[in-house]
Parts: C-alpha cells; structure tokens; sequence
C-alpha cells in the first residue's frame, strides 16, 4: 500500500497553517485515516517568496497543472475563481478528489464541481468555505440530511460581526473598527466583500443550496452591507432592546427558497445577539431537530485549516476505506483507558 499523494495549492495564512499540520501531525493523521499521507508539492505564484520555514522549498513549485496530475488529493487554498476552477477540474479529471475553502469558488460553480466529481468518482469537500472551523457544511450535508430545514440565520461574516460589536459594546467608529478587524488578519484582501456583504452571500448561495437540496446561485442573493450603519443606528437598536447583526438569512417560503444577507435587528436575548467579536454562529429551525446553533471561529489561519484538515482526513478514508475509517484507525493513537481494578 503506498501512501496517498496531497497536493497543496497556495501558501498563504491557511495553506501555511495546513502545511504545518501535514509536516507536524503526520503520525496521527495517518493513523486516524488509516494510510500514509505524503505531501508531494505545494504550488504558489513566486517560489522564491520568503515563507514560513515548516514549508520545505524543495516542496515549492510554481507549475499547479503537473502537481495536480501527480496527485491523489488537491487541496485548493489560492482563492478566487481562476486558476483555481480550471486546476479543481484538472484534478478531477486525473481521478483526484479535492478539497477547498474556496467559498466564492464553491458558490459560482458549485454545481459544475459536483457534477466534474461525480463523473470521475471522486470527492469534492468544502467545509472551509462556510464559517472557518465551525462544521456547518457537514452538519448541513450529513447530519441534517434527513430532517426538513426551514430557515437558517447566520453570523457567517467575522470582520463584519466584529465591526458591528465594536461599535456597540466600545463605541467604536466604523472605520477604525474595520481597521482593527484588518490587522487581525479577519478582513479579505479587499474589505469590501465582507463590508458589502458579498462574503456573506456567497456563504448564503452555499448555505441555500445544501439547506434546501438545490440550486440557489449567488446572483439569487440580495444584498445589503453594513457600511451605511451608524453609530447612532447602533444606539437607537440598543434602546429598543436589539443588537444590529449583519445576517445571512436563507428560508423555504411558500414562494421558494429566498436568501438575503442584511443587516437585521436581533433581539438581545436571541443566542444569535451574544455572538461578539469575530466570531461566526449558524442558527438552524428544521422541522423535527428544532432549533440548532453552530457557534465558533469563522476566520483566521488556524481555525480555517482546522476545516480543511477534518475534510483531508475525511476525503483520505473515504479513498482508502470507501467510508469513515475502519475502527483499529479511528482508535488508533489513543492509550488504552486503565482498567477499573489497575
Ligand atoms: N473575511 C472573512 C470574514 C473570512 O471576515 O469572516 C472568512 O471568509
């Protein structure tokens, strides 16, 4: 049995974060998966970049097309649609199954992904595209798959959530709000998809599509953004008993499925007001589970690879098992408890 082959695409804060538990974790990873795992490549723009040294250079190349073709998983961390699309289907092509956090990707092109996957039977996982660590795409996917949802409202922008809480709780203006959020590493390249919203929708097309088992494209998302909230917004909501989040809100009406990201009046003693800071929440209202909250990081390096790696893991034992891992993996690792007598 040889092990299986990973391509990473892209080194930025989340491929770097990836890499690293690839290279220090490698020993665990692969006992819970069942099979060796061997990071072949990792594709960047400018292989003499300076990067963080748990990247050995020897792994850089600046040619994705051939590392794809080498490998058994291609985990797509560049962002953006193009070349990341085209390498995606590069991949599948060759019988790879991929991994991505690519949410603009994933809510462009989605249903071309999925079908690219299935005809070459492989696996296309995309926890990392919604909400950083927080496990909504398989809670949605999997867990869920056999309720009916019928509404979903999401904190599912950090920078935007952070904004909104400074200005509330510090009393904060706008601008150096979203000025801390970008040094804290949770802003996009371009702030304006997360102020806009645009961030936000393309997570709702995403949460839309898997809530509902449909095709809900992002041009189907209205939009609205919180650069027009005001300080004093923000205090009227208050004396009224509310906080102003920035909400995805996706619902199956008697109309079809609507989704829209705006900002809305949360009552404060809604779970969805206590979220602060950064952080990302998912409240699901399905038909026989009742109302569910996903709570946890929806930015930053090391939450976001969290996601990946759970999908790499998963993607790795379906490809090796066909499943979840047999159970002397799924335990491996792990010292035997003592027994009640020792
Ligand atoms: N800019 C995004 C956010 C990062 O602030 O939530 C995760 O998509």
């Amino acid at each position: 049995d040889r092990s299986l082959r990973i391509a990473v695409l892209g080194a930025g804060v989340v491929g770097t974060e990836v890499i690293r538990s690839l290279v220090t974790q490698e020993g665990d990873l692969s006992a819970r998966v069942g099979s060796g795992l061997e990071l072949i490549g990792v594709a960047v723009r400018d292989t003499s970049a300076p990067r963080d040294s748990v990247i050995d250079p020897a792994l850089l190349t600046s040619d994705a097309g051939s590392l794809v073709d080498r490998a058994d998983l291609v985990v797509e961390l560049m962002g953006g649609l193009e070349p990341a699309r085209t390498l995606i289907l590069r991949a599948f092509a060759a019988g790879a199954s991929v991994v991505t956090a690519n949410k603009a990707l994933v809510a462009a092109h989605g249903p071309e992904l999925y079908e690219a996957a299935e005809a070459a039977g492989a696996d296309l996982y995309f926890e990392a595209a919604v909400a950083g660590a927080i496990p909504v795409v398989r809670a949605l996917r999997e867990s869920l798959a056999g309720d009916e949802i019928s509404r979903v409202l999401g904190i599912v922008n950090g920078t935007t959530n952070y904004i909104l809480d400074e200005m509330t709780t510090a009393g904060l203006a706008f601008d150096v709000a979203l000025g801390q959020a970008q040094e804290l590493g949770y802003a996009e390249a371009d702030p304006t998809a997360d102020v806009e919203g645009h961030d936000a929708a393309a997570k709702a097309a995403i949460i839309a599509s898997l809530a509902f088992h449909t095709r809900i494209p992002l041009s189907a998302v209205a939009c609205e953004g919180i650069s027009a909230v005001t300080k004093e917004d923000v205090a009227a909501a208050a004396e009224s008993g509310h906080v102003i989040k920035l909400l995805a809100i996706v619902e199956n009406t008697a109309g079809g499925v609507q989704a829209r990201v705006h900002p809305a009046l949360v009552p404060t003693g809604h779970p969805l007001a206590g979220v602060h800071g950064a952080f990302n929440a998912v409240f699901v209202e399905s038909e026989s589970a009742g109302e569910l909250m996903f709570y946890g990081r929806g930015a930053g390096g090391r939450p976001t690879a969290s996601a990946v790696l759970g999908d790499v893991v998963a993607a790795a034992r379906h490809r090796v098992h066909g499943g979840l891992a047999p159970a002397e993996s799924a335990y491996a690792g792990l010292a035997a408890a003592p027994s009640a007598d020792a």
